[in-house]
């Protein structure tokens, strides 16, 4: 995120933005919370003026040597206790709405940044930027959204009970108001520049601030954990944080260290002023121009206005350094899917799909490198297809056309003869089984992990049995405590850690179940064995005749039997045929294919 000044206008609404979301998160509790601050600000202030009136009313007696007490004196007795009382309560009331408050704002605001996170294409999660972004909101939603709120409500608050004491002193002298105003503006100045000083330093340096929690985050991961006591890296971890955070925090710390000076220079021309102020209060007095109660009282409310400026200026200050981080919030509860949505959808028949690419190249949005380069072919409903070309070579990312997680940079990709921007993605993604090469291993039971493509089957446990016997997982699975019902996750209670190629059966038995009839397998079989390799095969193609098929994989011996592999090389079709024919034809096929059989011999 770029350094930028904020316009008022958009301090504004990011108050606006703060104010309204939290208030619709918390409903009524927060709008208590809020409304009872400046009730109790202004009882305050009547509690000060009764104080007054009743040392009047006492000199009063006292002068005129009155031993009973006076009726007035009682009645102003009675209503000082009562304010008292009643500042109590509200004290006790604003501070049980605050703990409410802020408990539904954590619980809500977090199911608001899930469900924006679940909204948001896949493309945003690749961008290294929007990653960036969402570790921002954390702590904007944290902390800083909730402390920025504070101070909006306790400047509202303080606006009015300064108003009120403005006009109260506005009746002794009006120039005493801009007298007081002189050392919080200074401040305001201070909080400013230091405020500017530090939201630089947070959004320009991002890279120390992502490694100190990268290293956090790794030293709780069990796989980091498992190489660092092997390779004994963990020291290197915990210095690469310390020395992040140390980066970081010395350079926050200057400007504070700086503004802490400044403070004590206001603060002096404060203490001078209200002096003045005060010995001019006590001539007027001598004077016969003001009564003691009046001057007690124009006392208090003269301490308590210039408090009073003091936390508006305070407030402001707080908002102002947490605004900009607020509006990137605003701006991440703003952005929309890139993936535009076709104005009249077409539904996609549920049976084995035709697939056409016509021309297709493609780079990601933030390279220039075109990844895909005028890819052209056809897949017939049913076809068995095999992919298979170097690392890097696109067949990950042809996937990801396939899926629509990105649009096509020219050409065109066709499902069932339709343009694939056409179509209705939930009646597409209906049609899909798939194993992606970086598939997702839930903390979840073994029945829900392979349940999850078909949420209305979870709790089948029958079904997910006979997806699981299809992919040879039953065995395995059996001789687990709970069996299906295990966690696959060892931070859960009788939780179990599986194998690569263990997970690798549950992810395929997840895509089976999803009863598909469009399968796409991304190395599925990498972590396999060759015998549970063979048998997933075998189970697969019987149980998916009815599907079209398309099978990526660097193992040869998984895509003998396709109908048809197309060979990809640096993002270009350059052979494809069954196998017999890509090995008569001696080109890159034959090539590789000669290569790994070389290691088998
Ligand atoms: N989100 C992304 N942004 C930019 N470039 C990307 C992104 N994802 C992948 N790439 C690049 O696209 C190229 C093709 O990657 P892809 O994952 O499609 O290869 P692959 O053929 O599946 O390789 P492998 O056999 O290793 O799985 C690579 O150079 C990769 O760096
Ligand atoms: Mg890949």
């Amino acid at each position: 995120m770029k350094a930028q000044r904020i316009t008022w206008k958009e301090h504004f609404r990011n108050a606006l933005w703060l104010a309204k979301t939290t208030l619709s998160v918390t409903s009524w509790h927060g709008v208590i919370w809020v409304l009872l601050l400046p009730i109790i600000g202004l009882s305050s202030i009547v509690l000060n003026y009764f104080s007054a009136q009743i040392v009047q009313e006492l000199i009063h007696a006292v002068e005129q040597h009155i031993s009973q007490m006076p009726l007035a004196l009682f009645r102003l007795f009675i209503a000082y206790i009562c304010t008292e009382l009643l500042i109590k309560v509200f004290t006790i009331a604003s501070r049980y709405f605050e703990l409410r408050k802020n408990y539904l704002f954590d619980e809500k605001i977090q199911i608001k940044k899930l469900e924006k996170i679940a909204q948001l294409d896949i493309q945003y999660h690749e961008d290294p930027e929007f990653q960036s972004m969402i570790e921002r909101t954390s702590s904007t939603l944290g902390w800083r959204g909730p402390n920025a709120f504070v101070a909006i409500s306790n400047f509202f608050a303080s606006t009015i009970t300064s108003v009120m004491l403005v006009s109260i002193l506005l009746t002794l002298e009006p120039i005493i108001i801009i007298l007081l105003l002189i050392p919080i503006y200074l401040n305001y100045l201070v909080d400013k520049q230091s405020g500017e000083r530090i939201w630089n330093i947070w959004s320009s340096n991002g890279e120390d601030r992502k490694h100190a929690s990268h290293a956090l985050y790794g030293l709780s991961n069990l796989q980091v954990l498992q190489e660092a006591k092997i390779y004994g890296f963990a020291n290197y971890l915990i210095v690469r944080f310390r020395k992040a955070f140390a980066n970081f925090n010395n350079r926050v710390i200057a400007p504070l260290t700086k503004q802490s000076f400044h403070y004590v220079l206001t603060a002096l021309i404060s203490v001078i002023l209200f002096t003045g102020i005060h010995y001019w209060l006590l001539t007027q007095v001598l004077q016969g121009n003001l009564t003691i109660g009046n001057y007690t009282f124009y006392l208090v409310s003269l301490a308590t206005v210039s408090s009073s400026f003091t936390s508006l200026q305070r407030y402001l200050s707080m908002f102002i350094e947490q605004s900009p981080f607020l509006q990137d919030t605003r701006i991440f509860f703003s952005l929309q899917e890139k993936i535009k949505k076709p104005l009249s959808p077409k539904s996609v028949l549920q049976m084995a799909p035709k697939i056409e690419f016509r021309n297709v190249s493609f780079k990601y949005p933030n390279s220039k490198k075109f990844i895909l380069k005028n890819v052209s072919f056809t897949i017939s409903p049913t076809e068995k297809i095999a992919i298979v070309g170097e690392n890097g070579a696109g067949k990950s990312t042809l996937v990801k056309l396939l899926a629509r997680f990105y649009d096509v940079t020219s050409g065109e990709i066709l499902i069932n003869d339709v343009n694939i921007r056409d179509i209705d993605l939930t009646s597409y993604y209906k049609l899909w089984g798939v194993l992606l090469q970086r598939f997702a291993q839930y903390w979840f039971t073994v029945r829900e992990n392979i349940g999850l493509s078909n949420i209305e089957d979870i709790e089948n446990t029958s079904l997910v049995q006979r997806a699981a016997k299809h992919v040879g997982a039953d065995k395995m699975i059996n001789k687990l405590t709970h069996k299906y019902e295990t966690s696959l996750s060892t931070d859960f209670k009788d939780g179990v850690e599986l194998s690569g190629g263990q997970w690798q059966s549950i992810g395929i038995a997840r895509g089976i179940f999803a009863d598909p009839t469009f399968i796409i397998l991304d190395e599925p079989t990498s972590a396999l064995d060759a015998l549970a390799e063979e048998k997933v095969f075998t189970e697969i193609n019987a149980a998916t005749k009815q599907a079209t098929t398309i099978i990526i994989s660097h193992r040869f011996a998984t895509i003998r039997n396709v109908d048809k592999v197309f060979v990809l090389d640096k993002g270009i079709i350059v052979e494809q045929g069954n196998h017999q024919e890509l090995m008569i034809r001696k080109g890159l096929y034959y090539k590789m294919f000669t290569a790994q059989a070389k290691g088998y011999e």
